[in-house]
């Protein structure tokens, strides 16, 4: 199906672009819910969360179901035109649940089982907790099934958060089960695949499998990544159940689950986005990171990727401090505002809080919302009804979608996963933080980047991390090359396969001949250590020591550290690779050589170095152009329309007062 009819049928009954919160109304009398809804509609609220901890509330004891607190608030909902993302509670089993059935609650590595108390006290693979979460997802969507205010679904709260993997018997079982469909109930193919000829730990009877309990020193690492995999497999079974179920009873409502794209975790997202019908993303600023306007765009551009390009929403934001991190920093006036606009700005239709109301009581009260503590007199809820407002004018961008970008980034979950294990070389690589460098790099040269799973259309693909790779994916990297993609590949990449075996023959046996090199050493740096490049570039953590091969052009040279002398940088046809992570200067000059190598568009003028710039474009041709001005200075950008937050006409160039952001709905060009 095309995209944007797709987009359409989805899309169909949820207002867009929506914007609102997670409403918690059981935290509150019925006095207050009446001024929630005057409050919503005051700041243009259109769509709320509604139930994603109701559990007990909806179910005070087993088997006694109460809607009547829902209904009500359902009803208020809904005559005031506020519309509900009806939530099943199943992230919050109720205690009377746990206590029935403690076999139910995770059990650590240790063997630690988890105390009931606080929300996501559940295994995953617990047949108690999938048969009650069955049950009270069912009951929950025959009764709201058609409810006029229901015009969409969420399932549980961001799975895999709290609970990413549980070690209890079940799960062992569970695990027995999962393993001998994987490997074809052969034994030795486990053996072979977990390398249990080192140590001697080989499995004579599958009885012997168990997850990755903590033993006397480290375990396979192939065991692990199975585990990993498992997991993620098991939450992905939680979530389709109850999908399936709502889609039985409310047809035509999309349905969807939260994810959390710049934690860059246990959860391959990639295979999650396949099971949703909207994509939706939950990001929080940390918010002393001073780069932090940067990881925003990443998780936003993530976001959009799993997405397909398709509108996607914003399922949780923060008006302003979290409760969760070291310190409860304040966002700045307006950052709010830039926060929002950003993610609206990289593709998505829909703009929600977490949470609606400032809870009075338990670990979040000092989590920001956007009904502060002191009410309506207050700056954060000026901001927040200021903002509704805003965003209810921007309402011909529902639909339009950002055009794919001429670079992207390939991120692979489980070659992340593979490269974090303990055992490595160096354990400062890592692949999320290289992933975050190189697209923070691009987003401060003003470059639209797209994140991808693998080769596509673009013309240059950016391959930071690929340590763990599937001869396949090396096979589909090399038609992407063939048929004239631009390629960088980063260290350490192409080294072992998805069960953590490295591949035969010289390093890095499944890119060797795509690069057109071998690599003789790997060279971990010492901590603190960099190495120099004759091209007045840095490297950081690590270097090797590369053989180039007959085609392959050494385009610069480590003139210090373990590698001195040999090749850092290396070209075989449009295929690069890197023998060291450039420091972030380095990537500045590198990536703008590349793109404009490989023919990718410039960036907008004005665009960059905190001025941040994207387009939207709608089916019909119009086009918007976003620019968030993260500076203190006036910025200058190039474009020609009507800026639809202030009004104001520009004629070639529009300058953004400081910390202030423009939508400019742009003359046909
Ligand atoms: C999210 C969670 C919300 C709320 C929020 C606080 O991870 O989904 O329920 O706890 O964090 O930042």
């Amino acid at each position: 199906m095309p995209r944007s009819d797709h987009s359409r049928l989805t899309w169909s009954r949820i207002p867009r672009p929506a914007y609102g919160a997670d409403y918690n109304p059981e935290q509150w009398d019925r006095a207050t819910w009446e001024d929630d809804v005057r409050l919503m509609r005051e700041a243009d609220v259109n769509l709320v969360t509604l139930g994603v901890f109701a559990w007990s509330m909806i179910e005070p004891s087993p088997d006694t179901f109460d809607f009547s607190g829902l209904d009500e608030v359902m009803s208020h909902l809904h005559e005031s035109g506020i519309a509900v993302d009806l939530a099943t509670p199943t992230a919050a089993p109720p205690l009377w649940f746990s206590h029935a059935h403690p076999e139910s609650l995770p059990v650590t590595a240790d063997g630690q089982r988890l105390a009931p108390g606080s929300r996501q006290a559940y295994c995953p693979s617990s047949p108690a907790y999938r048969e009650r979460a069955a049950l009270v997802t069912r009951r929950l969507a025959e009764r709201y099934g058609d409810h006029p205010a229901v015009v969409m679904w969420h399932i549980n709260n961001e799975y895999a958060n709290a609970n990413a993997h549980c070690w209890c018997a079940t799960s062992a079982d569970a695990f027995r089960d999962w393993l001998r469909t994987r490997y074809g109930d052969d034994l030795d193919a486990l053996n072979d695949r977990w390398g249990t000829a080192l140590w001697g730990m080989h499995y004579s009877d599958w009885a012997q499998v168990i997850p990755p309990r903590t033993s006397t020193g480290p375990l396979s690492p192939g065991r692990w990544l199975d585990f990993y995999r498992f997991s993620d497999t098991e939450h992905l079974a939680c979530f389709r159940a109850e999908r399936d179920i709502v889609r039985a009873h409310s047809p035509g409502r999309p349905v969807t689950t939260n994810f959390m794209t710049g934690a860059l975790r246990w959860t391959d997202y990639w295979r999650w986005a396949r099971e949703v019908d909207i994509v939706s993303n939950d990001h929080y600023l940390m918010s002393e990171d001073p780069d932090r306007a940067a990881d925003l765009a990443f998780a936003a551009d993530l976001a959009r990727g799993l997405a397909d390009g398709r509108p996607w929403m914003l399922m949780e934001h923060s008006t302003s401090g979290v409760q969760w991190q070291t310190r409860n920093v304040a966002k700045l006036p307006g950052e709010m505002t830039r926060n929002t606009l950003t993610h609206l700005a990289r593709g998505a239709d829909a703009a929600l809080f977490f949470q609606w109301r400032q809870s009075a009581y338990g670990p979040e009260k000092w989590h920001s919302a956007m009904v502060p503590h002191g009410g309506e007199d207050t700056r954060i809820w000026r901001e927040a009804r200021a903002l509704g407002n805003t965003v209810a004018g921007l309402a011909d961008i529902a639909g339009s979608i950002c055009p794919p970008a001429d670079i992207a980034l390939l991120l692979d979950y489980e070659a992340m996963w593979a490269l974090q294990l303990p055992h490595r070389p160096s354990s400062d690589l890592t692949c999320s933080d290289v992933l975050r460098d190189w697209h923070r790099a691009l987003w401060s040269l003003g470059l639209a980047c797209d994140l991808v799973p693998a080769p596509g259309d673009q013309r240059l693909l950016l391959v930071p991390s690929l340590y763990a790779l599937s001869t396949d994916t090396a096979r589909a990297l090399e038609e992407y090359a063939a048929h004239g993609g631009h390629l960088v590949v980063g260290p350490f990449s192409g080294v072992v396969d998805p069960h953590d075996r490295v591949h035969p023959g010289p390093y890095p046996g499944a890119l060797r001949d795509l690069l057109g090199l071998r690599v003789d050493e790997y060279l971990p740096l010492a901590a603190g250590e960099s190495v120099a490049l004759d091209d007045d570039s840095t490297g950081r953590l690590w270097a090797e020591r590369v053989l180039p091969g007959p085609d392959t052009e050494v385009e610069s040279r480590f003139t210090d550290g373990p590698a001195r002398g040999g090749p850092a940088v290396l070209r075989n046809g449009n295929t690069r690779y890197l023998a060291t992570r450039p420091d972030f200067p380095s990537l500045l000059r590198f990536l703008p050589r590349w793109a404009a190598e490989a023919g990718c568009a410039t960036p907008v003028q004005g665009a960059g170095h905190g001025v941040e710039v994207t387009r939207r474009t709608a089916p019909d041709g119009r086009t918007w152009l976003f620019a968030v001005n993260h500076t203190g200075h006036p910025a200058e950008v190039a474009t020609t329309g009507v800026d639809v937050v202030s009004g104001i006409r520009s004629a070639g160039v529009i300058t953004i007062p400081p910390g202030e952001v423009a939508v400019v709905a742009e003359d046909p060009r």
